[in-house]
């Protein structure tokens, strides 16, 4: 695909990316670094945070890593203080990190909803409160990677599919309480999106083809469609956008092909 936006539009910028180490984020945070943002990654395993630093910094761009667990409010904390330290400030925070696996509801133990939840929705939260000073400073921005297993019904999903529903509703309220801050908050729903660890656990390759048929556009997403989007929503062309989760999916949700 030619290239679509100007150079340096995020210039200037520090993002701060979790789950950034890694698949559909670890994307989002590479793109943005490439627009020039100064990022900060954090992820829970610091192998991948090694490969994202060497591969940006490779590239020209800056990278400083925090291994974190977003579900530790305190670690969070922490790694914002480290990025603050570091670069002076914070201006545009993406929420990545999450968890899944399928199961079945009558199979799946309280421990492992709420493992899911913790990271996905309390990790979310956890973020967007330590960062909230910095971007009220910076008249900053959010944005939650969300799913839309949950707009209809996503057997074996129940878990994520609570977790991401709480997700979008946390984009929304502080869309509302900090639109008056200038900070804008702002969410993206994937749709199966292919060499995706969520992809490689939800998806056995036989069902694949079958589902392709069934995605309105006649093919998977890519890693760089959803990079694509946050850059927009990230940039200066969408400064009157918040409270949105943009749904970045080819319209698969509107068949209701379920991958369960
Ligand atoms: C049933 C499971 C399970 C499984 C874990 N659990 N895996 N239950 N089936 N396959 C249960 C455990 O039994 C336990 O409950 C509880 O969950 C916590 O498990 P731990 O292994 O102790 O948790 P932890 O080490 O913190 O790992 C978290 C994790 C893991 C979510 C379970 O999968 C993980 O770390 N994932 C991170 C990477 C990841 O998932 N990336 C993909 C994101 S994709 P009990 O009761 O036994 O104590 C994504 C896309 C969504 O989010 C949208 C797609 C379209």
């Amino acid at each position: 695909m030619n290239k679509v936006f100007a150079d340096n539009i995020l210039q200037g910028k520090v993002a701060f990316v979790t789950g950034g180490g890694t698949g559909i984020t670890g994307g989002v945070a590479r793109a943005f670094a490439e627009a020039g943002a100064r990022l900060a990654i954090t992820s829970r395993k610091q192998e991948n945070l090694d490969a994202m630093k060497s591969a940006v910094e490779s590239n020209g761009g800056e990278c400083f890593s925090v291994v974190a667990d977003v579900r530790d409010y305190a670690v969070v904390e922490s790694a914002i203080g480290a990025t603050v330290e570091h670069y002076g400030g914070i201006d545009i925070v993406v929420n990545g990190a999450a968890g899944n696996f399928l199961c079945k509801a009558n199979e799946l133990s309280a421990n492992g909803f709420g493992t899911v939840v913790d990271i996905d929705t309390k990790g979310t939260f956890n973020v967007c409160r330590a960062a909230f000073e910095e971007l009220k400073k910076s008249r900053g921005q959010i944005l939650n990677i969300s799913a839309t297993l949950h707009y209809l019904a996503t057997p074996m999903q129940i878990h994520v599919s609570a977790a991401k529903a709480g997700v979008d509703a946390i984009t929304r309220n502080l869309s509302v309480e900090w639109g008056r801050y200038g900070i804008r908050v702002n969410g993206i729903a994937p749709g199966p999106i292919e060499d995706t660890e969520g992809m490689k656990r939800l998806l056995p390759p036989e069902l694949k083809e079958k589902l392709t048929k069934r995605i309105p556009l006649q093919r998977f997403g890519r890693i760089s469609d959803i990079e694509n989007a946050a850059l927009f929503l990230a940039s200066d062309a969408a400064n009157y956008i918040n409270g949105v989760t943009l749904v970045v999916d080819g319209g698969q949700w509107l068949l209701g092909t379920s991958l369960g």
